[in-house]
């Protein structure tokens, strides 16, 4: 039987990793991670490449495969439910903690259809009442949202294969919205973007932290000081230091987090 996840009192911390560990076959690739991830806000997760960013955020809705040599100790406790209970429904907790990927993988859809695909899936579309008007102004409001609507109003049935990388980025935003996740993970989401289409995907963001907790990946330094509130800097599998990104930024603690932000590793 599977459990069902409380709903979010808006009570911080959001989320909160207990002595996370993660094995590539010998590989310790995450090592005793502590940290609490605030309500809304954009957490910045940052570090050299190779350090573990994607694997914690990837932990951080079960999207480590288990089995293929890969393990995963500790807890993620959502909402005062550990994600790793076994009696955890996948299904739910994937529609509570939504990704955005670094590379837009539209569904062979239409625009119209990847949009409205993860409603129709989670059900969601009963709420819709089955009613295809109702169904249309949900679509309408996370393209919206996503700041795409203008650019595809008038072509909904074509397919998402049709468009830009930056706008199948901006669909795949749109695509994961769709279902109300409470958080958003965001691995690199501009990394294959041109600088305009890189600059739209932040600002969205920015916007959507008013009441989503994002959680985002970046290497890139610049692009975490103008998005983060709080930031968590792991090197070689550890977290070396956390903090809200003012603090963090201005005056670093560990002598590896100012080699960091000074540019001298990484
Ligand atoms: N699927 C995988 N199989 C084996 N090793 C992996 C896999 N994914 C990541 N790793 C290893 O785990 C470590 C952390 O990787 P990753 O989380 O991708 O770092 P980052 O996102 O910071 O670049 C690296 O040593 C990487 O080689
Ligand atoms: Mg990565």
């Amino acid at each position: 039987m599977s459990q069902a996840l409380p709903l979010n009192t808006h009570s911080s911390p959001h989320l909160r990793i207990q002595d996370l560990n993660v094995w590539y076959e010998t590989n310790h690739a995450l090592r005793g991670i502590y940290a609490e991830i605030p309500t809304f806000g954009i957490t910045a997760i940052i570090g050299p490449s190779g350090c573990g960013k994607t694997t914690l955020l990837r932990s951080l809705n079960r999207l480590l495969e288990e089995g293929e040599g890969i393990r995963v100790k500790g807890q993620v406790w959502l909402n005062e439910v550990d994600i790793y209970d076994r009696v955890m429904d996948l299904n739910e907790l994937r529609t509570r903690v939504g990704l955005l990927a670094p590379k837009p993988y539209p569904l062979p859809l239409s625009i119209y259809e990847n949009v409205a695909y993860g409603r129709r899936i989670h059900g969601l579309d009963v709420l819709d009442k089955g009613n295809g008007r109702n169904l249309d102004r949900k679509v309408e409001h996370y393209l919206r949202t996503a700041g795409l609507w203008e650019e595809v109003k008038d072509r909904l049935k074509a397919p998402a294969s049709a468009l830009s990388t930056g706008q199948q980025q901006r669909l795949c935003l749109a695509r994961a919205l769709a279902v109300e996740p409470e958080i958003l993970l965001c691995d690199e989401p501009t990394s294959a973007l041109d600088p305009i289409s890189a600059q739209g995907i932040e600002e969205q963001l920015i916007t959507l932290k008013e009441n989503t907790t994002i959680v985002i990946v970046t290497h890139l330094l610049r692009q975490a000081s103008r998005m983060a509130d709080y930031v968590i800097f792991l090197w070689m599998g550890e977290l070396v230091e956390c903090g809200p990104a003012k603090e963090l930024f201005k005056n670093p603690k560990d002598s590896r987090t100012q080699a960091y932000l000074m540019g001298k590793i990484g």
